[in-house]
């Protein structure tokens, strides 16, 4: 079993998305457990996103990460990183396969309603940014 790192982005909290995505999450199979709603400063946006900090759309996302409250989750399950991913869809919603959760949701590439971590190295230290070991319950 597997942890995993996922953010219910600005666009699908404003749109009050949460429990919809949640239930998804939860009919693939992964657990939450851990989830906590925050406004991101601007400081911990730039962090998490520090690997896309020369990509031209960096300041763009940084902006959209702080818009408005997002929703921070620590999911587990069988394959969690790999799993999630599958679930969450193409980056590009245009590109994601039916029942994902960007096909469902997402608005634009920009505004693709959840993160979901790449690797397991990336999921440790995504789930560190946020959490301490005391917040989950697996
Ligand atoms: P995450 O789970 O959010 O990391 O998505 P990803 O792994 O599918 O995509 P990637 O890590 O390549 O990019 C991170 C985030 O940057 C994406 O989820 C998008 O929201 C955003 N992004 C990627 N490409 C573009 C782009 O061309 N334009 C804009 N505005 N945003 C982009
Ligand atoms: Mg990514």
């Amino acid at each position: 079993t597997q942890r995993t790192f996922s953010i219910i982005k600005p666009d699908a909290t404003k749109r009050n998305l949460t429990g919809k995505i949640n239930a998804v999450i939860e009919d693939a199979g992964l657990r939450i457990i851990a989830q906590r709603r925050i406004h991101m400063t601007e400081a911990q946006a730039k962090r998490f996103y520090e690997v896309h900090k020369e990509r031209p759309f960096y300041g763009e996302l940084v902006e959209t990460m702080t818009s408005a409250p997002v929703v921070v989750q620590v999911l587990e399950g069988d394959n969690a990183v790999a799993r999630y991913r599958e679930v969450m869809g193409a980056t590009n919603p245009e590109q994601a396969a039916e029942g994902t959760i960007r096909k469902l949701f997402a608005l634009n590439v920009g505004e693709n309603s959840v993160h979901g971590s790449d690797s397991l190295e990336n999921a440790a230290i995504e789930i560190a940014q946020f959490f301490s070991e005391a917040d989950i319950a697996g």
